[in-house]
């Protein structure tokens, strides 16, 4: 009983990876198709990938808030970046790639 209980968690480890890189990889491809052309250099205000404060202050909102201005528009920023073509998984998706590029970031790099 225990080995099979042990079996079930550390199956269920693996499927969580097995998703969440998957889910990375989708957000890598949108941010590059749609996103990059603003929030790779930080064109018109946009948060540059490579600033880590900037995220982080922005982060205080919730991910899913970053999400829903993601969807919805926010300020100079276009719903969905200007692409209505992109489901609100693949923009999701975007956002926690941003995300992830961003804290990986050195602080403060342009
Ligand atoms: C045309 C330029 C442009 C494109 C393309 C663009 N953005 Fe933005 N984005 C902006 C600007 C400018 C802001 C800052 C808006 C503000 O805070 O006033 C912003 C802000 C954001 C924010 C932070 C929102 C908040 O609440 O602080 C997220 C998240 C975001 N964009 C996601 C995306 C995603 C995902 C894509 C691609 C699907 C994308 N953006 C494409 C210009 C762009």
């Amino acid at each position: 009983m225990q080995n099979k209980l042990a079996l079930v968690r550390a199956s269920a480890v693996v499927v969580l990876v097995a998703a969440s890189s998957p889910g990375l990889a989708q957000g890598r491809n949108v941010f590059e198709q749609t996103c990059a052309a603003c929030h790779l250099g930080g064109v018109g205000g946009a948060p540059s990938i490579h600033d880590r404060q900037t995220w982080r202050v922005r982060l205080r909102q919730g991910e899913a808030v970053l999400v829903q201005h993601a969807l919805d528009g926010h300020g100079a920023m276009p719903p969905r970046g200007g692409n209505a073509m992109l489901s609100d998984a693949q923009v999701r998706a975007a956002v926690r790639y941003m995300i992830s590029r961003a804290m990986a970031a050195q602080r403060g790099t342009p």
